[in-house]
């Protein structure tokens, strides 16, 4: 039977190419969008017309309780979710000195009391069937910080933190976690960046000297997500063009 792979943030750049790839391997893809968000029925037509058939929950990843419904409403009508993706990101860039503490929580309980939000729900069945697989998308600029990112660097930090300790609770119960650091990729987040830093600060640091394609980092979800992937846990695989290797 077709594994359920639920990606969060499904109708973003990255979260497409995710929501994509896994279809094309057979799971059955579950993705979420904000509450807020008016396009998502345009965005499964637009889908369901190149061939890919979602099915999309609405989800405010920073709320427990909607977190909590969201993943009873998949596992009642989908089915148990075998295959976590936490994808779903947002930025509030800007220098400390101008950083007031609404767009600090904001990034904090988007980005990282997300993980939890969603996780709590699926972590516990993953364990009792003995399969699961937990990826979290983190980024380059949790591991090595960015001008202009207290909030996001802080919160992707600790992303890779709670990877590393839920890795140790379930790596005898054929539950993975893993997370996924990925570098300046071309979505429209990073093209919301001013030309002149992306061009004068940015791409002169990516060794590459290009943005990464979110078909590139959707290519190592999937092999985290597949059975060939059992023994890698607890890791922070970077994908940055070389701009960052630890
Ligand atoms: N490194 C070093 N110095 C920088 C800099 C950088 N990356 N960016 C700006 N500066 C400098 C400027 O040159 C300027 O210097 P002077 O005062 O000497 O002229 C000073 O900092 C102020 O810069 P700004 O005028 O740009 O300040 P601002 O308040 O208007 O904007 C900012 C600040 C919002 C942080 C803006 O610089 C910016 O958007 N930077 C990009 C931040 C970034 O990389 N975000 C990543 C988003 S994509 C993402 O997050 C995905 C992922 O996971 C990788």
């Amino acid at each position: 039977m077709a594994r359920v792979a639920l990606v969060t943030g499904g109708m973003g750049g990255l979260g497409e190419a995710i929501c994509i790839k896994m279809v094309a391997l057979g799971y059955k893809v579950v993705t979420t969008y904000s509450p807020s968000n008016k396009t998502h029925e345009s965005w499964l037509a637009t889908m369901k017309d190149q061939g890919y058939n979602f099915t999309a929950y609405p989800c405010d990843v920073s709320d427990f309780d909607s977190a909590a419904t969201c993943i009873a409403a998949v596992e009642r009508d989908i089915g148990p979710v075998d295959v976590l993706v936490n994808n779903a990101g947002i930025t509030r860039d800007m220098t400390f000195k101008k950083m007031d503490k609404v767009n600090w929580d904001a990034v904090m309980k988007t980005n990282l009391d997300s993980v939890f939000n969603m996780t709590k729900p699926v972590a516990d069945g993953m364990v009792d069937r003995g399969w699961g697989r937990i990826i979290n998308i983190s980024s380059v600029n949790g591991q090595k910080g960015a001008f202009g990112q207290t909030n996001y660097s802080a919160a992707k930090a600790g992303v890779h933190g709670f990877t590393k300790a839920l890795a140790l609770e379930v790596a005898r119960k054929g539950v993975t976690v893993n997370t996924i650091s990925p570098g300046y990729i071309g979505t429209k987040m990073v093209m919301e960046i001013p030309k002149d830093v992306l061009d004068s600060k940015i791409i002169p640091q990516i060794p590459m000297a290009r943005l990464g394609k979110p078909e590139e980092v959707a290519g190592l979800v999937a092999y985290l997500a597949s059975d060939e992937a059992a023994f890698l846990t607890g890791a922070n695989i970077a994908i940055n063009g070389g701009q960052h290797m630890s």
